[in-house]
């Protein structure tokens, strides 16, 4: 439902994160710029003015409608920035083989992992793939989640890459949930490939990157940085490709091994790196003398059942802009919950909830290039925001394993849940 004008009122707390125009560090990251007894007055899909609701009330039209939040909690949208939403079939199998003992690198060395939903991705036509994503994008809405950083990566061929960015830019112009690409063909070298990096590396510099730049398919390019997969090396020969196209970086670094990832990220003055659950102390301060923002992926190593989690205190303390993301895709992290991120930075990296909502939210948007539109609720941004049924923002992490997502807004439009009484 589109409403063109409409205020919001009734905000127990207004969680605006208002502030300064770039990305947030250190103590700045605890400042939400919560307003209580909050309203919020959007006019053709753009926030017009927050405040509390006796200063806004008045200023409102006699037209505009009214959505009562009840006194519960409205934030940004939050903006996922690294996921992988389109790949076909699931890795169950694989989920219960870790179950049983099996480690994601020995599923990976016997042909599963990658690999295995690459062969069902490329066996999948545009539209099954469509369907699939588009039953994930209601699980990131009902989050509350409103922008999402987009992958390829599970092609690993011209055709099947382009495919899936196609896909992606379906979904982008179809909406609700709004898209950014990343163009991955550098996620894991393929079956008939095996052996023969250096051959892989070449097709995907001197084929895919110049076909995904001409067709406008992907604003940045990442790489899958593992000295087992593309030792810095060879990602960095991608990655100076891509940078001479136009693309933004974004790094998978040091996942599994220490620094070489981060290191890179830093020498590229990549947007992101992402995951450092390995980076060590040269790492981090290579990200901090570069301003490369770290992007931390805390369901993945939950999911992956181990307990190496990256450093984020050292990180905010160091003052680098930390953003949280789900890292949504079928092996190491099948949730697009960004409440269930918030709660394993909480507990698991001890992350303030406050500080995790500014990860999540205003440093991810900055992190895409979009903090000038979204990412806080301040007069001029897109109305993409979300109601959640908590009466504190400390609630969000506090009570886990439930999506408290009561209403959904993208561009001013009510994409979930219920507006009104
Ligand atoms: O970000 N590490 C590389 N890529 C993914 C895993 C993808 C998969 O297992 O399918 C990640 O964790
Ligand atoms: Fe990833």
């Amino acid at each position: 439902m589109c409403m063109r004008e409409f205020a919001v009122l009734n905000c127990g707390q207004l969680v605006t994160l208002a502030g300064p125009r770039r990305p947030r560090t250190g103590p700045e990251m605890r400042d939400l710029a919560i307003v209580p007894d909050g309203a919020m007055w959007i006019r053709e899909g753009r926030i017009q003015a927050v405040g509390r609701r006796a200063d806004i009330e008045p200023l409102l039209p006699a037209e505009a409608e009214i959505v009562d939040a009840g006194g519960r909690i409205v934030l940004p949208g939050f903006v996922d920035a690294h996921t992988h939403p389109v790949f076909a079939g699931t890795r169950a199998g694989e989920f219960e083989q870790r179950a049983e003992g099996a480690t994601y690198a020995e599923i990976a060395a016997r042909g599963g992992g990658i690999r295995s939903t690459v062969r069902l991705t490329r066996q999948a036509s545009e539209a099954e793939l469509l369907m699939a994503a588009r039953r994930y994008q209601q699980w990131f809405l009902r989050g509350g989640t409103t922008t999402i950083e987009a992958k390829s990566g599970y092609g690993l061929s011209v055709e099947s890459e382009l495919k899936i960015l196609r896909v992606i830019r379906e979904l982008a112009a179809g909406g609700p949930l709004v898209y950014i690409p990343t163009f991955l063909g550098a996620h894991e070298v393929p079956d008939e490939y095996l052996g023969r990096t250096d051959a892989y590396v070449d097709l995907v510099v001197h084929e895919m990157l110049p076909l995904v730049a001409r067709e406008h398919l992907a604003e940045y390019c990442d790489v899958f940085c593992e000295p087992s997969v593309f030792p810095a090396a060879k990602a960095r020969v991608i990655l100076r490709a891509a940078q001479g196209l136009g693309f933004g970086l974004r790094i998978h670094a040091d996942q599994f091994t220490a620094d070489e990832g981060a290191l890179l990220a830093a020498e590229l003055r990549a947007a992101t790196a992402d995951h450092l659950d390995a980076t060590g102390s040269a790492g981090l301060e290579a990200l901090r003398a570069a301003n490369v923002q770290p992007v931390l992926l805390p369901a993945s190593v939950y999911n992956l059942g181990s307990t190496r989690y990256p450093a984020a205190r050292r990180m905010i303390d160091l003052g680098l802009a930390v953003v949280l993301a789900t890292d949504f895709n079928p092996g190491s992290s099948p949730t697009a919950s960004m409440p269930m991120v918030l709660s394993l930075a909480s507990t698991q990296m001890r992350m303030t909830p406050a500080e995790s909502i500014t990860a999540a939210t205003s440093n991810a948007a900055y992190s895409l290039s979009r903090g000038h539109e979204i990412g806080s609720l301040e007069p001029g941004k897109l109305a993409d925001f979300a109601i959640h049924d908590c009466g504190d923002y400390r609630e969000l992490p506090y009570f886990f394993g439930r999506e408290p997502a009561w209403a959904v807004y993208v561009g001013g439009a009510c994409v979930y849940g219920r507006p009104h009484f």
